[in-house]
Parts: structure tokens; C-alpha cells; sequence
């Protein structure tokens, strides 16, 4: 099947981790040449670089502004060109139960700033350097955001996380209007 994906730059994030790591081979089977995207843990990306060409990697904590910022403007100077097509999956989910009553503020911030503010960030960045971009690079451009079941319906001693995925859904949203 072609999905017009040949040779179409597309970003992948938190690709060093299970779902973004399946992510990036189904896009480069697709044709498409792929940054795979992590934070602190770049094995599972450099074990796949041996064997795709159209395959390279950017780390940077998506958390921060600056650093979301050097990444695009990192990768526009790239073989691969701006990049037309976001996958917006990194995101973290703490593994304790801990019910709001008992929630520390660091761990909403944490959680909060990993999955919220970076989607924003990442989304906002995207959108500037297309801006930017030829006619074609927009034609292609697509957004798309890894969402949970939780951020729908909630998830009981997880707000933090719930309320995370829940609001990327409107950052998504939003950004498709611009
Ligand atoms: N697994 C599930 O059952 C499930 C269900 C519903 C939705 N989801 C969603 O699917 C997505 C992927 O889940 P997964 O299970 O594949 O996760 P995972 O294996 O735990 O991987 C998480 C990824 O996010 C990256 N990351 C974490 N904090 C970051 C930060 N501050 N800046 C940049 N990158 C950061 C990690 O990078 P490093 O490891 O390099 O640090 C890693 O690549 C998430 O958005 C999650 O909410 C997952």
C-alpha cells in the first residue's frame, strides 16, 4: 500500500520506547526517513540504525523549551529536510498507585511538564518551522498525538497521568485549526 510516505521526513518521539520504537519501523517500511527521537536512552535506535539508512536520532528532554527548539532547528539542517509529519508519543506513566489526596505537587509538576508541556512545546515548534516550509513539506504535514483511554475516562490513583493525555487531546485539536 502507498501512503505517499516516500521520502517524507517524519519525527518520531520517545522512539527508545516500546510503542515509538514499533513506530519507527512501520514508517520506515513505509518509505518514509525517519528521526527516532529519545531522552536519556538511545540503545534501541542505534541497534535499528545498523540496518536502515533512512533511519537517524535526536535526543533532547522534551520537557525543556530550549531544548525542543534546538532540536527542530537541529534537524532542519539535516539531509532529511524540515520535518513534515509529528509523531508525538513520548510520555510518562508512574508506575505507583498514589490517589490524589496523597499526591505530591513534584509529581503532578513531573508529570505534567513530561506529557503536557512538551506536547505543547513539540506541537508549538513544529508548527513554527512549518511556517517556513515549502508547499509541498505542508501538503504532507500531519500531526499525531499518542493518547490513552485514561485521558478519556480518567484512571483511578493516576490523575496526574490522566489529566496529562487528556489535555494533549486539545493541544492537537487546537494545533490542526492553526
Ligand atoms: N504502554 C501502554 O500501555 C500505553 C497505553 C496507552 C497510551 N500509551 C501512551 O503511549 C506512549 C508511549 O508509551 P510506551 O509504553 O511506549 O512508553 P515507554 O516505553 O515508557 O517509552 C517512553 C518514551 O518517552 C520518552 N520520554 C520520557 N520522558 C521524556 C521527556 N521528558 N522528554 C523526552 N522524552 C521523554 C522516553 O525516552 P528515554 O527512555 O530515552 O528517556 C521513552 O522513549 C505514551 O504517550 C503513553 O502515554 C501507552
Amino acid at each position: 500500500m502507498d501512503l505517499g510516505l516516500e521520502n517524507i521526513h517524519v519525527l518520531v518521539t520517545g522512539a527508545s520506547g516500546g510503542i515509538g520504537l514499533e513506530t519507527v519501523k512501520l514508517y520506515l517500511s513505509l518509505g518514509a526517513n525517519v528521526t527516532a527521537h529519545y531522552n536519556s536512552n538511545s540503545k534501541p535506535i542505534q541497534n535499528l540504525q545498523v540496518k536502515f539508512p533512512a533511519l537517524q536520532c535526536a535526543q533532547a528532554d522534551l520537557s525543556s523549551e530550549s531544548a525542543v527548539k534546538s532540536m527542530f532547528d537541529a534537524l532542519s539542517g539535516t539531509p532529511f529536510g524540515p520535518v513534515a509529519v509529528i509523531v508525538v508519543n513520548h510520555g510518562i506513566w508512574s508506575p505507583q498507585d498514589v490517589p490524589i489526596v496523597d499526591m505530591t505537587i513534584e509529581q503532578w509538576d513531573h508529570t505534567v511538564s513530561a506529557n503536557l508541556t512538551s506536547s505543547f512545546l513539540v506541537c508549538r515548534e513544529f508548527l513554527r518551522h512549518l511556517r517556513a516550509a515549502t508547499e509541498s513539506v505542508k501538503d504532507r504535514a500531519a500531526i499525531v498525538l499518542i493518547g490513552s483511554t485514561s485521558g478519556k475516562y480518567g484512571e483511578a490513583n493516576h490523575g496526574d497521568y490522566a489529566i496529562s493525555k487528556s489535555g494533549e487531546f486539545y493541544v492537537c485539536r487546537e494545533s490542526v485549526m492553526c
